[in-house]
Formats: structure tokens, C-alpha cells, sequence
């Protein structure tokens, strides 16, 4: 996500029954849940022992550049950059970026996030590419930035986020480039998309432009992603609010969403009135869901899952419980907001469902509790359950589920330090989350066992193992896997038991098959060399081992950027990364011609705009990818 961070919204003191107010406590709580005592395997050694995952060199912070290092023996190149045609054959991005809206609308979008490869009938060389574009810097987007701001603009820049779909193909050097495919489609701020659910048809969700409440124009900010069992791909709409503008008082339901008067300055209610919510009070509930598209069906209409609640949704990661019932995990990115769980009411049988249909229109919502003597509970969100009815100010499910933060503050979920992302180990079904900052940690909201830094600059990955190991558990056990920061500011490095490579602001996480944790850094660029961040480089990517704890430095992005999305072929011989807004200032609001602009990468021969792009990367001799 870019640099709008967000300011505490959560109001809720229920929550707080489970803050820490005695800092002696505090302390004893992070060294007891660092040394593992809530955790009963794996033990944590004192010394532990390098990786035996993986085996490539660390690269040395002291190669950061305005460029991608990878490791020795390693090559990468660009699959494709925001301006990119997403055939491989169309136009691509003009020199000044003067293309028009039509034109964007057959491009790879602005800032590259969560992603995912498809392979074509199980190819390591050729498949579809299918990737978020989470948001725009209109500075870079146009060639006179936002200076005149027209409706041409705003239909750019609508067309500019939202998802690509394009077939890719590994050329005879190793490289990857996008291909032609009749299934190379853009889903945009535009596309019209569905409602599943008990949202679906809701009076919370008509509009005067949709009376029927089942037909919404566009996805906004989409962020991080999942896959589900059944080959479909999941985007998920975070910053959705910083879209709309409101002149007058919010209601307590706006503000809990952070509605306020003038967004994040996309400046699209001025020639789109869907964006005021003075003129359109329910446009804004219909943004803020997660989405499935279907890569392989070009005709497939999106669909918002309501049943998976409305929140900012950094992502939904897909597992399947003991019982085959679906199980989403969820994360709410915004300071001291919470940990979601979706599970469905009906199993997946790819024999009689293969394609998944209304798995993910029914089941419960779930918020966590992380309790300090390392347990956990998943409180459901549902109306007559817990105290969510009418006389609490709980009128209905769809309710319940368009203002699942309310929600989630009655019950007393535990406020986070932003969740991000969550990853789910391929072999023992332990469930690791990033939290990636909260500077407000200690201040307006008080210290939790699970939240245990005040002024928490750097971040940390929470893990936790669900009871009776079966992920549709109403319990859990949990424990801190990492402190993050660098040697001076981490208390696992003071205390020996992390080995390897210090890293900050944790946010992409993701398991490959092997069991390897890859972790993404989202150091924010006004932070970024100062003060607890003084002796880490650029964002960058890390291999983890979720036994030995070891980090190891497996890439180096340009400056400016952040490092999110990841995937990789079948025989692990391909990587795929995404660097998202290289060249991001802390003003946000980029204008190519300023000569503070830090970085134009990846290919300043093409235009001096820095893009996002997703990278390809594969070793020399041919095998597989860290190992
Ligand atoms: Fe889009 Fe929370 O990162
Ligand atoms: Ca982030
Ligand atoms: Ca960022
Ligand atoms: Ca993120």
C-alpha cells in the first residue's frame, strides 16, 4: 500500500480487557512467548541452527541500489510493468505516459500487489498471470500530473487499478513476457461485478443508479489475494475509503470505516458523483469486500463475497478444513484492527462442485481473541450470536457484515498492529500472520500479549496452531515467530534466537510447498534509513524457516518501492515478485518532472517514470529456486 497510512479509527475499550497495563508483565510476556512457552512445538533452541531449507548466500545490505539484487547464481527480468499491453502485441505505455483511459484499460495497471500463476495444464513455462493493481499516483499516471484534473483523468486513473489476467510464456534465455490469449482481460474501477450473500440486494447496498442492489461498477484498492482450491482467484478491497469524500458529519458507521471529507486525494468525486457520499450515501458499502474472479473465463463476472464481512481486506488466504468446509483467513490493514475468519457452511467436493459454486455465499465470520496466557478464540460475527441483535444496535446479518468492525469491537476481538498478510504452512497447518507496524501501540491503544511493543516501528509475525489441528477450530494456540527491526531494536536478536538477516515492517507472506516462509518488506520511505531503520537497506524479500527461525536476505528491490507478491512454477524453477511504487516519496502525489523523484526504475530508456512491475527470477544453472 502507498504512504496514506492510516490514523486509529478503532473506538472500541471492550477489546482492552486483555491489554497489558504492567510493563514488568509486558516484558516477561514477550521473552515467554519468544522462548515458546505458549507454543508446545517446535521447542526453540537458544543457538539455533542455519536453515536446512535453503541455501542460497544472503545479499549484503551494502548492494542496494536503484535496481533488483538477487543472490549470486541468480537472474531476473521484467514480466511486465504498469503501461505494459497485456497481450504482449498492443500498445504499450506511451514515453510522456499520454495514453488515454481507452488505452490504459488494454494495460497492466499502476502498482503491482498480491498475485498469483496459473499454469497451463500444469506448464513450469506458460500460464496466466493474474495480478492486483492496488492503487494510482496520478502525479506519474498522467504527463501533466493532476494539473488540469478532468474526467479523462479520472477514468484513467479508474482504469489503471483494479486486476490483469494475461497468459505469460518463459522465453529461451529464461526471461518471461506476456503473450497473446483470448483470456487476457482487465477488471477495472468500471467492470461491473455481482454480490453474493446476505449483503446481496440489502437496502444498505441500493443506490439510485442500482435500485437492485446486486450490480456494482468497479473494484477499488485491491491489495493482497488468494487462491481457492477450485482454480479462482480472490482480490481483496483495502483503502476503499480514501476514494469517497463526505462534506457533512459521518455517522458512526462511516467514521469507524474513516470517512472523512476529503479521502486520500484521488479527487474522483469531482467528475464521478458515485465518489460523494453526500449525493450517493450507499455507494461506499459497496466497496470493501473480497472478489472472485475466474482467470479462465473471460465472461465470468466478478462476484463480491458479503458473507466474508467488509473491512479494509488486505487478503484471503484459502485452506480447507478436516471436514473439507472452506476457511478463509483475513486481515484488517489499519492500526489496532483485527484478524478475521470466514468458514463456509457447505464442504468442497471437487467430484460434485469442481468449479466452487456458493461456497463462499454462506458460513460464519469469525474475529480472533488472542488471549495472554497464549490462547485464542474465534468469536463469531452473527446476528443472535454473542450479543449481535437488535436491542445492541444489530439489526440484521447483512448489517452485521457491512459494518463488521462494529461488529468485532462489541465482541472484543484484540486490536492489532495492522494485519497484512496471513500464510498457512503447506504441511502442518500452523497459520502465521505479519503485523506490520503501529506507532500508536502504547499510546491510544494499550500493549496485548500479542502486541507487546509500545511505539511498534518495526512490526512483527504472529503464528498460531488451531485446535485439533483443524482450521475450522473455534480455538487456537498462539505465540510470537518474530520481532522485527534491525540488531539494536529487536528483542529476538538481543536474545540470540533469531538467526540471520534483520528485516523491518513485515507485510507479504507466503509459504511455498516446501515449507520455506517468504517475507516482503513494506518499510515505509519517510522511515526508511532513519532511527530504528538506520542499518536496514531498501525493501527486500527474505526466505524464513519456520523451525530454526533463520531470515535470510533473498532479494534487494529499487528504492522506493515495496516488495509484495510472490509465486512460483510447479518445479520451482521460475519465481515471480512484485515491486510495487519503486521511486515513492513521502508526499505520495509524484510529479515526473521533480527532480527529487529517487528512482526510475525499471527502464528509464522507456520513460522516465518509475513502474511497477512483477519480476521474473531463476538461477543460472536451471534449478529450482532457493534451494
Ligand atoms: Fe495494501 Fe496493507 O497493504
Ligand atoms: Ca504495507
Ligand atoms: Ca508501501
Ligand atoms: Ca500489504
Amino acid at each position: 500500500m502507498n504512504e496514506f497510512t492510516d490514523i486509529v479509527v478503532n473506538p472500541s475499550t471492550r477489546a482492552q480487557l486483555t491489554a497489558l497495563k504492567n510493563p514488568a508483565r509486558r516484558r516477561l510476556l514477550i521473552g515467554s512467548a519468544i522462548a515458546g512457552l505458549f507454543y508446545t512445538t517446535p521447542a526453540i533452541s537458544a543457538t539455533p541452527r542455519s536453515s536446512t531449507l535453503f541455501s542460497f548466500s544472503s545479499v549484503p545490505i551494502g548492494l542496494a541500489s536503484d535496481t533488483v539484487v538477487a543472490p549470486p547464481g541468480y537472474r531476473w527480468s521484467v514480466v511486465a510493468a504498469w503501461g505494459d499491453s497485456i497481450t504482449g502485441v498492443g500498445k504499450n505505455i506511451s514515453a510522456d505516459a499520454s495514453d488515454t483511459a481507452a488505452e490504459q484499460e488494454l494495460q497492466f495497471g499502476m502498482h503491482h500487489d498480491g498475485c498469483a500463476f496459473f499454469p497451463e495444464k500444469g506448464s513450469s513455462s506458460k500460464g496466466l498471470w493474474v495480478v492486483n493493481h492496488e492503487y494510482t499516483d496520478d502525479g506519474l499516471l498522467h504527463p501533466g500530473g493532476m494539473t488540469p484534473w478532468t474526467a479523462e483523468k479520472v477514468h484513467k486513473s479508474q482504469a489503471a487499478h483494479g486486476v490483469t489476467v494475461a497468459a505469460i510464456a518463459r522465453q529461451s534465455d529464461g526471461s518471461w513476457k506476456p503473450v497473446p490469449s483470448p483470456l487476457a482481460r482487465r477488471i477495472t474501477s468500471r467492470t461491473v461485478c455481482g454480490i453474493s450473500g446476505p449483503v446481496a440486494g440489502h437496502s444498505l447496498v441500493k443506490t439510485t443508479l442500482d435500485p437492485s442492489g446486486r450490480s456494482i461498477n468497479g473494484i477499488l484498492n485491491n491489495c493482497a489475494h488468494g487462491v481457492t482450491p477450485w482454480g479462482t482467484f480472490l482480490t481483496c478491497e483495502e483503502n476503499f475509503n480514501g476514494y469517497f469524500v463526505k462534506s457533512g458529519s459521518p455517522t458512526r458507521e462511516e467514521r469507524r470505516i474513516g470517512l472523512n471529507a476529503k479521502g486520500f486525494g484521488y479527487r474522483w468525486h469531482e467528475h464521478d458523483a458515485r465518489f460523494n457520499v453526500d449525493q450517493h450515501p450507499n455507494e461506499m458499502n459497496r466497496f470493501g469486500w473480497v472478489v472472485e474472479i475466474d482467470p479462465r473465463n473471460p465472461n465470468a463476472q466478478p462476484i463480491k463475497h458479503s458473507a466474508l464481512g467488509r473491512f479494509k481486506h488486505e487478503g484471503a488466504w484459502v485452506t480447507l478444513a478436516k471436514d473439507q468446509r472452506v476457511v478463509v483467513y483475513m486481515g484488517d490493514d489499519q492500526r489496532s484492527e483485527y484478524v478475521y475468519k470466514f468458514v463456509s457452511r457447505k464442504a468442497f467436493d471437487p467430484k460434485t462442485n469442481p468449479t466452487g459454486a456458493g461456497l463462499l455465499d454462506s458460513g460464519t465470520l469469525y474475529v480472533a481473541r488472542f488471549d495472554a496466557d497464549g490462547s485464542g478464540r474465534w468469536i463469531a460475527l452473527e446476528h443472535g450470536r454473542n450479543g449481535l441483535n437488535q436491542g445492541n444496535g444489530f439489526p440484521d446479518q447483512a448489517y452485521i457484515l457491512v459494518n463488521a468492525r462494529l461488529a468485532a469491537d462489541f465482541v472484543g476481538a484484540t486490536p492489532m498492529d495492522r494485519p497484512e498478510w496471513v500464510a498457512v504452512h503447506p504441511k502442518t497447518g500452523e497459520v502465521y500472520v505479519t503485523l506490520t507496524n503501529n506507532s500508536d501501540r502504547g499510546d491510544k491503544v494499550p500493549v496485548n500479549a500479542a502486541n507487546p511493543r509500545a511505539r511498534n516501528l518495526m512490526g512483527h509475525i504472529v503464528r498460531w496452531t488451531e485446535s485439533k489441528r483443524d482450521a475450522a477450530s473455534g480455538d487456537f494456540k498462539w505465540e510470537i515467530f518474530a520481532l522485527a527491526g534491525d540488531r539494536e531494536h529487536s528483542e529476538n536478536h538481543l536474545r540470540g534466537q533469531i538467526k540471520g538477516d534483520s528485516f523491518g515492517s513485515p507485510d507479504g507472506l507466503w509459504f511455498d510447498k516446501r515449507g520455506i516462509l517468504w517475507t516482503q518488506t513494506d518499510v515505509s520511505t519517510s522511515t526508511l534509513g532513519k532511527g530504528a531503520y538506520a542499518n536496514l537497506p531498501n525493501n527486500c524479500m527474505y526466505a524464513a524457516d519456520p523451525v530454526s527461525r533463520e531470515f535470510r536476505r533473498f532479494l534487494i528491490g529499487p528504492k522506493g518501492c515495496e516488495v509484495t507478491g510472490v509465486d512460483i512454477t510447479a518445479d520451482y524453477t521460475t519465481m515471480f515478485v512484485n515491486i510495487q511504487h519503486p521511486g515513492e516519496t513521502p508526499s505520495e502525489r509524484s510529479d515526473p518532472q521533480n527532480p527529487t523523484a529517487i528512482s526510475t526504475w525499471p527502464d528509464a530508456e522507456v520513460t522516465r517514470r518509475p513502474r511497477s512491475a512483477t519480476i521474473a527470477i531463476w538461477r543460472d544453472d536451471g534449478k529450482p529456486v532457493g534451494t
